[in-house]
């Protein structure tokens, strides 16, 4: 549980350097010729480097062709009828067009992670998962008890019926210092929600760990402990050998709300969240989602396995997830089907922990999820640099309310930071680094906003991992993507929540 939680950020070796496997590849496949004097060898290097150049140079030029080809084709498209549709595995084409915004692309993570391998997944044994789930939510899904039943089971187990609001925050007495944070965050606000604090067994050993946890209780707010072994859960789930991330399935689903706010513990409230369950957005879809910076490769095994074409879409960010339990039941009963095991938990590791199952299980129930239009925004802080210049530092997950006011900082990052940077004047979060919107001739290629989870409004975004001030940070970039360059801005977070980075410094480091 060290690990930020979510993945969201999946960690890299800062020394981790894109590998040229073109450049590499044509120098070895190259015979050495000998020659017997200095001028052939001259000659001979000379050429080599020569086509070597010529090679590269016809790549990239073929590579933007091909680019500036596939957009003209798909402005054309828009303007026409000629919406393109995908069928290839079983995705009902007439109930759920597919848009597809552009080529579905390897990935926007250009600065992340060396080209991901997925050949060690075959396609017969995809297949064979696929039908396998695909099996059990037609077939046994409909004959479990109903969430009535299920619910009223669990009060004559004398635990919570699934009734009701509150907030669900995953974590175990190891992180308390990050439990107070976020709660004290909450009560500062005055949200009155009841709190369930889950782990697995081993991570809340005694009564004491349950004590200091439940502790953070205030009059009338409740904060109860509960593991996931308890007696009396209808979901069962072990801890495993795996990281324990899957831990967020069976607390959505034991726990004792039909509403729920789920966050993550380092997961800091700017503002009082209560008002996503009034949200017209939220009542209206029973669930909502919000992004990731990044984008599922086109060869990831989990678009065959989950049955769904690949499409140019932003990932899940499940660092904070609104649910309606009893409208998403369908869909939350295949994730725990997903990741009920080791076995299959080891299965599919093609993905970063489990983050993006929840936009996938969904995806495959059809059911119907509001995606935050607002794509995540870096939030961290400034600093000079060895030669002096200002530089941005992105240590948390700033994500927004369907307004597009900061609502979140998911501070995945924080927890590795170097905390002698910052002091209650200079704290490590205090401004946010975002796009400037994009000027309307931009805007027409790619499905409407919202469609796609907000493909048209966020072309051209891309962020990576970045080493600064001598630690991991995120940064957002202006280079071409998507045949855009963007603008960026930051904006100061004190214009939502004065004193906010001060307190989060005082709670987290002071
Ligand atoms: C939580 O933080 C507050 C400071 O805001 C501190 O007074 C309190 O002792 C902390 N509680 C625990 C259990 O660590
Ligand atoms: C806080 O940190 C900043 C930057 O590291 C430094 O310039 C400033 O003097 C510090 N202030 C205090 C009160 O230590």
């Amino acid at each position: 549980m060290g690990k930020p939680k979510g993945a969201s950020t999946p960690l890299v070796s800062r020394k981790a350097v894109p590998i040229d496997t073109e450049g590499g590849q044509l120098e070895k496949g190259r015979p050495k010729p000998k020659p017997s004097r200095p001028f052939y060898r001259r000659y001979c290097a000379i050429t080599g480097f020569t086509c070597f150049l010529l090679f590269c140079l016809w790549s990239y030029a073929w590579d933007e062709f091909r680019f500036k080809e596939k957009i003209t084709s798909l402005v054309r498209s828009r303007g026409g009828e000629d919406v393109r549709r995908l069928d290839p595995m079983g995705v009902d084409a007439e109930k759920e067009p597919v848009y597809l915004s552009g080529p579905c692309k390897p990935s926007n993570n250009k600065l992340q992670l060396h080209e991901p391998k997925f050949e060690d997944w075959t396609d017969d044994d995809i297949d064979a998962h696929r039908r396998d789930w695909q099996q059990w939510i037609t077939q046994d899904f409909p004959r479990r008890p109903s969430y009535e039943e299920l619910s009223r089971r669990l009060a004559q187990n004398g635990l919570p019926a699934m009734e009701g609001r509150g907030i669900v925050i995953y974590g175990s007495r190891a992180n308390l210092k990050w439990m107070n944070t976020t709660i004290s965050f909450l009560h500062s606000y005055g949200t009155r929600l009841p709190i369930e604090i889950w782990s697995f067994a081993n991570e809340v050993s005694g009564s004491g760990d349950r004590a200091a946890l439940e502790g953070l209780s205030r009059p009338g707010i409740p904060v109860r402990v509960r593991t996931v072994e308890d007696e009396g859960n209808i979901f069962r789930m072990t801890r495993g050998r795996s990281n324990g991330w899957h831990i967020k399935v069976p607390a959505l689903l034991n726990c004792g709300f039909r509403e729920v706010l789920a966050l993550d513990m380092d997961n800091v409230p700017i503002v009082d969240p209560t008002f996503l369950f009034d949200s017209p957005e939220f009542r209206k879809k029973g669930a909502m989602f919000w992004p990731d910076y990044w984008k599922t490769h086109s060869q990831n095994p989990v678009w065959r396995w989950m049955g769904a074409p690949c499409v140019d879409e932003w990932e899940q960010e499940s660092g904070m997830i609104l649910i309606d339990k009893e409208r998403s039941w369908k869909a939350l009963n295949l994730l725990w089907y997903i990741e009920r095991d080791d076995a299959i938990r080891k299965w599919h590791e093609f993905l970063h922990g489990d983050k993006d199952l929840y936009r996938f299980a969904f995806r495959a129930t059809e059911t119907p999820v509001y995606w935050v239009p607002h794509l995540v925004t870096p939030g961290g802080f400034v600093a000079p640099d060895d030669q002096g210049n200002p530089r941005f530092c992105g240590l948390c997950m700033v994500q927004h309310a369907p307004s597009g006011n900061p609502i979140f900082a998911h501070c995945n990052l924080l927890k590795y930071a170097n905390h002698r940077l910052f002091n209650a004047t200079h704290p490590p979060l205090s401004v946010i680094k975002r796009y400037k919107p994009l000027p309307a001739e931009w805007l027409p290629v790619g499905p409407e906003l919202g469609t796609r989870m907000m493909w048209g409004d966020t072309r051209g975004a891309h962020a990576g991992l970045i080493s600064a001030h001598g630690m991991t940070c995120v940064d957002i970039f202006t280079d071409k993507m998507d045949g855009v360059e963007r603008q960026i801005e930051m904006d100061s977070l004190e214009k939502f929540n004065p004193a906010f980075g001060e307190r989060l410094y005082g709670m987290v480091f002071g």
